[in-house]
């Protein structure tokens, strides 16, 4: 399944399952200390996690997504606009470069870019200051060495020297713990969260030895936060 099809298939459940996804959307706020960006973009939006969490009203929020019912799923307004884009694709940016942007944010989506080089070049293109979040390969750790799995997304270290010709060296990597009463539990939130990208991250033998032998209650996640300084002219 592609993660376009898995994040469309699993949109009304997602909203349930988003736990650490809402604790990066919180921190990606709280960085922002005083400021509030009036023209706010947001790629990889979702259901609105970012939107439903600001405390302002922003001028205009432009969400982008590429999942067509997560978009139908996120709120809509006069200042609230969605509209159906890849973060992959150069073209995209092309019609993003004539607006303006105080903050461009994105929790929890870019570490499913294809070339993440090419996705940070793209995004430092439209001139304003970021507030994105990436899922890093310690996400799962303990649980992809138990099953015998390779880690599916980039490490922290290679994710901010990408970052790094684009927005300085601003990475900070954080670490997150989300406990579970069962493993029965922890499977089906795999499943349901996106986390999995489309990988079918666990196949019948993989969960059964999992299950077996997963030694913790809980499941390790990994991000990076990359954010800049907003410019004067983008608070108010
Ligand atoms: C884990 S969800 C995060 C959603 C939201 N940002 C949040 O914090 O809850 C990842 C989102 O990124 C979107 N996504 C993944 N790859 C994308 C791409 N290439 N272009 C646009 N959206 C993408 C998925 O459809 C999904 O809605």
């Amino acid at each position: 399944m592609s993660v376009q099809t898995e994040f469309s298939r699993y949109a009304e459940e997602y909203g349930s399952y988003n736990v650490i996804q809402r604790r990066v959307v919180a921190k990606l706020l709280k960085d922002l200390g005083d400021e509030r960006p009036r023209r706010i973009l947001d790629l990889g939006c979702g259901n609105g996690v970012l939107c439903e969490a600001l405390t302002w009203r922003p001028e205009h929020f432009l969400g982008v997504d590429f999942a067509p019912r997560m978009l139908e799923l996120h709120p809509k307004g006069s200042n609230i606009e969605c509209i159906y884009g890849d973060f992959n694709n150069p073209l995209l940016f092309e019609q993003l470069g004539y607006l303006a942007f105080d903050r461009i944010f994105s929790g929890s989506a870019l570490q499913w870019s294809k070339d993440l080089d090419r996705t940070f070049a793209m995004i430092a293109s439209l001139n304003a200051p970021v507030s994105l979040a990436l899922f890093t390969a310690n996400t799962f750790a303990t649980l992809f060495k138990t099953a015998g799995i390779t880690p599916l997304l980039r490490s922290a270290e290679e994710v901010a020297a990408a970052a790094l010709p684009w927005f300085g060296d601003v990475a900070e990597t954080v670490h997150y713990r989300l406990e579970f009463a069962s493993t029965r539990e922890m499977f089906r939130y795999i499943k349901r969260s996106g986390v999995s990208g489309g990988r079918n991250l666990l196949g019948y033998r993989e969960t059964k030895r999992l299950m077996e032998h997963y030694p913790l209650d809980y499941l390790e996640f990994e991000i990076v936060f990359i954010t800049t300084r907003g410019r004067a002219s983008g608070n108010s």
